[in-house]
């Protein structure tokens, strides 16, 4: 059985891109796969992207969809083995797992850090549970440390958007007024660092993201410096992992703004959206004809088909 967790679970990203675009191109041509199969969508944080790309995917593939906002119009699910289940919670993660397991063929579900226990985020518990109790495949639509179907979707657009070989590609903080998980950007970094490109990252001292992710990789504190003839920007803000889930929404120096851009080799704006305008990036900035946050969100679809249909065809 194959999930769908991170960049680790391909053996090929080179070959995992190609057909990617080769979907993109052709986005019924692969409907045999998906012909009677079922897919599951298990929501337990908000989502429009993930959601609606996902979905679509699916049916360009020939799937059947099921979606449900299992945080909101579910039972209150209790994660915790052992537990005497006497308080708010009413059903186990097992047997919820175990029950869509029989509905569905592949599962897809989303859980956020709640960044208040380091070590309880950093161990994906909410994730690793549901797939012990899963039948099924799992591909995440989200976990508490990481976005690998975002970061396929901005290998997908850096490829298609470059126009040389190997990009400087700028992973930037930028400001926000609530604590965001580290999981866009860790996400981001560990793809960046398996793609032909010259990552850098920057951020204010205090917000390193956790060595697991950026060893190897350039570190800057200095935005200006980081910038510098970069090709592409992309911006996302995240809490401390230092100081685990405290946030910075003052340091409103880091936005990323023209002047900013102007630092850069007429690079190309990005984010995951969705976005705080005048927070994160100017209105000027995203509203430029630099700015790819759409193609970003439109190559969502062809992420989630090209690992969809990995799943259904059961290969690396
Ligand atoms: N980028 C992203 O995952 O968007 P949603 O949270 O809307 O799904």
């Amino acid at each position: 059985m194959m999930n769908f967790t991170s960049v680790k679970d391909l053996t090929n990203i080179n070959a995992w891109l190609k057909k990617a675009l080769e979907i993109k191109a052709n986005p019924f041509g692969f409907q045999e796969f998906g012909k009677n199969k079922t897919l599951g969508l298990i929501f337990l944080n908000p989502s429009l992207r993930t959601r609606l790309s996902t979905q679509k995917a699916a049916l360009n593939l020939g799937m059947n969809v099921m979606v449900m906002n299992l945080g909101t119009e579910g039972w209150s699910i209790e994660m915790t083995d052992g537990t005497v289940m006497d308080q708010g919670s009413q059903e186990h993660i097992k047997e919820a797992a175990g029950v869509i397991s029989q509905y569905c063929d592949i599962i897809g579900i989303r859980t956020f850090a709640e960044l208040k226990n380091r070590d309880e985020d950093y161990s994906e518990k909410v994730l690793t549970k549901f797939i012990q109790s899963a039948k099924v495949p799992v591909v995440s639509l989200e976990s508490a440390t990481l976005h690998p179907l975002q970061s396929f979707a901005d290998l997908i657009t850096i490829e298609e958007q470059k126009k040389i070989t190997r990009p400087k590609v700028v992973l930037s903080w930028a400001p926000h007024p609530r604590a965001l998980p580290q999981a866009v950007a860790n996400s981001f970094v560990e793809w960046m660092k398996q793609a032909d490109v010259e990552l850098v990252i920057t951020n204010p001292v205090g917000f390193d993201l956790s060595p697991e992710f950026t060893d190897g990789v350039t570190v800057l504190h200095n935005q200006n410096e980081a910038l510098a003839g970069a090709n592409f920007v992309y911006a996302k803000n995240w809490s401390s992992y230092e100081n685990y889930g405290q946030t910075a929404p003052n340091l409103t120096d880091w936005t990323i703004s023209k002047p900013k851009m102007d630092l850069t080799n007429n690079g190309k704006f990005m984010h995951c959206l969705p976005v705080r305008r005048n927070v994160v990036v100017t209105d000027e900035v995203i509203d430029s004809g630099n700015s790819l946050v759409l193609e970003q969100a439109n190559n969502r679809t062809y992420a989630a088909q090209t690992v969809l249909l990995k799943m259904l065809q059961n290969v690396g």
